[in-house]
């Protein structure tokens, strides 16, 4: 999809359809400009009682008189004056562009100064705007034998038409909510593709291409060898099982001050949980898959800040494995060293990923990081806490969890704080080792992060538990590309 921002009269446009917005009695201004070009013929058409004017309501007309676009699609943006909601207004896009494909429209223009959100700004409004057509554009059809044509009646380009004087600032909107868009499209289609494919070697390949793109982004493979080398057992117990190779990824993109602290975001990339020997129940099992959605989320932010060209340094990490049972793999009981030295008696082969991502946050110490932020599908108990909507963020530092609430806040990619009190740690004592890897079932997702806070202890730290948010199941089953916006705008916030 292209994306124009330009200056100009909403009536001057000669496009396939003009979108402008629309209220009860004080009209706005591009709805005005097209009423008196067409001598009222608009406020005939709400006179008659044509329009409704629920928020997100449209009206598609051809041919209005005296119009120089082919068609004009007005959409009610709520009571007069009264802004829509975030929620009103992702919907309302959403509408706009399912109207527009089914018109069969190639390009449009959208007065965009017209529509309101409470509590943002226009900038906000553009970006927003992009990143819902970008998610909604979006197919995963690459093994379907039968796609739907990629004919050329599709919408192939956007004009957001603003005032002169913030055409600026809109411009970046756009471009902001392009990288955005496109990165999270990038953590959508690798959660989507299966674990044969998506393996930890293809995941490893996609970082090395990935580092093509941009000069400043280097990336390092560590495989089974050399992770055994470094100690890194734990990480090493989750693929015993598996044929296939566990890999160690960074994604170094050193484009900010020489010197300066990176910030490490390490994403879970488990391509397939089976539990390993304390197998899952088959139904729904192919969902695990889905347990690489972290990886792929740290994949979508480095390809976003990389279009964008943030000068920032990041590296973004991903613990790559495949938890499999079979003869060589781990048994419930047995005992692993890790690479920082403490033994782990794994009573639960399924608790997995905090077994990734503890020798992960050792190595990321090298880094000598400003923050580390984990990302990753760890706990079920995630998805009973805090339901499909919002992403759980556990933290051993109040500074670094504000920073990341806020960033969802303004990305509208929602998150919630669950506490990390020390009381909770006694649950991980083990008879036989330094700690369990599992700490029982009340506050699953609070005794996850307590592992993992055991591994970075020495600079500050944020796990965000995307278990119930990172993919939808059902009828619409699919990855979401959460949560690449709220992290993206954490990194775009370190600019300010
Ligand atoms: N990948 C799962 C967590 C998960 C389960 C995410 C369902 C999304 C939906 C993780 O590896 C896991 O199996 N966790 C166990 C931990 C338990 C054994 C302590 C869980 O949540 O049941
Ligand atoms: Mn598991
Ligand atoms: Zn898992």
């Amino acid at each position: 999809m292209e994306f124009v921002v330009k200056s100009g009269a909403a009536e001057k446009q000669k496009t396939a359809c003009l979108i402008v917005g629309v209220q009860k009695t004080s009209q706005l201004p591009a709805m005005q400009a097209m009423d008196t070009l067409s001598n009222g013929y608009l406020t005939g058409l709400i006179k008659r009682g044509d329009i409704t004017f629920k928020p997100g309501h449209s009206l598609l007309l051809q041919h209005v008189p005296e119009a120089l676009s082919e068609r004009l699609l007005m959409v009610a943006t709520g009571e007069d004056d009264k802004p829509l909601t975030v929620s009103q207004y992702q919907k309302l896009v959403g509408h706009v562009i399912s109207t527009l494909k089914s018109a069969n429209v190639k390009d449009a223009v959208i007065a965009i100064d017209d529509f309101k959100v409470k509590g943002q700004e226009l900038s906000w409004i553009a970006r927003q705007f992009v990143e819902v057509i970008e998610h909604s554009l979006y197919r995963f059809d690459d093994y379907k034998s039968d796609k739907p044509k990629k004919s050329a009646d599709v919408l192939k380009k956007i004009t957001l038409l603003t005032d002169r004087k913030t055409v600026n600032a809109v411009k970046e909107a756009v471009a902001q909510g392009q990288a955005i868009g496109k990165g999270r499209n990038v953590a959508r289609t690798l959660g989507n593709l299966p674990g044969n494919i998506c393996h930890p070697t293809y995941l490893a390949d996609e970082a090395k291409a990935l580092a093509k793109t941009h000069a400043k982004l280097t990336t390092k493979v560590l495989n089974e060898k050399q992770m055994h080398d470094l100690g890194m057992h734990s990480l090493l117990s989750v693929s015993a099982g598996s044929a296939q190779e566990a890999k160690l990824i960074m994604m170094e993109f050193k484009n900010g001050k020489r010197g300066a602290k990176p910030l490490v975001l390490l994403g879970k990339g488990v391509t397939f949980d089976t539990g390993g020997i304390s197998l899952k129940p088959g139904a729904g099992m192919d969902e695990m898959k889905f347990d690489m959605c972290g990886a792929a989320s740290i994949f979508g932010v480095m390809n976003a800040i990389v279009e964008m060209d943030l000068p920032l340094n990041v590296i973004g990490m991903v613990a790559a494995a495949e938890n499999m049972p079979g003869s060589k793999a781990t048994r419930p009981g047995d005992i692993v060293k890790s690479m920082s030295g403490k033994t782990i008696e794994i009573l639960n082969t399924d608790a997995e990923g905090r077994l990734v991502l503890c020798d992960a946050l050792t190595y990321a110490e090298r880094y000598k990081p400003e923050a580390v932020i984990d990302v990753a599908t760890l706990t079920g108990a995630c998805v009973i806490a805090l339901g499909h909507h919002t992403t759980g963020v556990l933290s051993n530092n109040d500074e670094l969890a504000e920073e990341l609430l806020s960033a969802s806040n303004q990305a509208a990619d929602k998150a919630w704080q669950l506490p990390m009190g020390e009381e909770y740690q006694e649950q991980l004592d083990s008879n036989f080792a330094d700690m369990a890897n599992i700490g029982g079932r009340p506050g699953g997702t609070i005794t996850a992060a307590c592992f993992l806070s055991r591994y970075a202890e020495s600079y500050p730290w944020a796990h965000l538990d995307i278990a119930g948010t990172a993919w939808a199941s059902g009828k619409n089953k699919g990855a979401s590309g959460r949560p690449v916006p709220m992290l993206v705008q954490y990194l775009l916030n370190k600019l300010k």
